[in-house]
């Protein structure tokens, strides 16, 4: 198939950047559309062309990578699929194709279609784990978690951090994601010592990072390539009414 092209393209963070039409052609519909892309890129090498910058790692849905508006669509049009699981029979021969970068305060543009998603990495770092010794394996199994809680903190463990939620929400929010990292670690018992601490340092840092509020337009669910639950951001917000408080006791407040 044959395809028109209209990619974001912008040199570096400050230049205004603008759409480009390019042409993909003899395009296999069994091609994933980040190979399509290759293709693309291919191209614009032979003619001494910049190629597209654009994010990707792992190709099988795992790691968050690939990060590309498509068609206004934040991982495309095919529900709980990630870019690079995007296949190009999704789309007709001749269609026209819009192709941008997350678009989020928090997410600046560094090339093309490559953003900076740092920001939730800060997030991470702030209180997305657990400092307690896990021990070995048989201390793992020693320790009865009832299945309903472990199969939520599975469900929640799911986000891969790619930043979907952020690039839908019209508030730009990372609650989603902030809340898939909290409720995971807040379901399991090795989790709890740190629960409170941890809940208010992740939403700290997430209001730092410039990402906005939740205000229930559901976007971050429907992009999610994992599927996760709006339940979720309603259970972080338990946990922060629990957390508050205990912390402010700490500080003797
Ligand atoms: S909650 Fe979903 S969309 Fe948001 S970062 Fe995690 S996997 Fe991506
Ligand atoms: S490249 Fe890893 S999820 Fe798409």
């Amino acid at each position: 198939m044959n395809l028109i092209l209209h990619v974001w393209r912008q040199k570096g963070p400050k230049d205004k950047g603008r759409l480009e039409r390019l042409e993909a052609r003899d395009i296999s519909c069994d091609m994933s559309f980040l190979e399509m892309l290759d293709v693309v890129n291919e191209d614009l090498i032979k003619q001494g062309a910049e190629p597209i910058a654009f994010d990707h790692d792992c190709r099988e849905g795992i790691c968050g990578t690939c990060s590309q508006v498509i068609n206004g669509q934040a991982h495309g049009p095919q529900a709980k699929t990630t870019v690079c699981q995007l296949h190009m029979r999704q789309f007709g021969d001749g269609d026209e194709i819009y192709i941008e970068p997350w678009r989020a305060r928090a997410f600046p543009v560094i090339k093309d279609l490559v953003v900076n998603r740092t920001a939730m990495d800060r997030v991470v770092e702030a209180g997305g784990f657990i400092s307690v010794s896990t021990g070995g394996v048989v201390d793992a199994n020693a320790i009865l978690i009832p299945k309903e809680d472990a199969d939520t903190a599975m469900d929640a463990a799911e986000c891969i951090g790619c930043g979907a939620c952020v690039a839908a929400c019209p508030n730009g929010s990372a609650m989603l994601f902030v809340a898939s990292k909290v409720a995971h670690l807040a379901k399991l018992p090795q989790g709890q010592p740190e629960a409170a601490r941890r809940v208010c340092a992740m939403t700290d840092a997430m209001l730092k990072e410039g990402f906005g509020n939740c205000s229930n337009h559901y976007e971050c669910e429907a992009a999610c390539p994992k599927g996760i639950s709006v339940k979720f951001i309603a259970m972080l917000n338990r946990e922060y009414l629990k957390a508050l408080p205990r912390t402010m006791k700490d500080q003797g407040k």
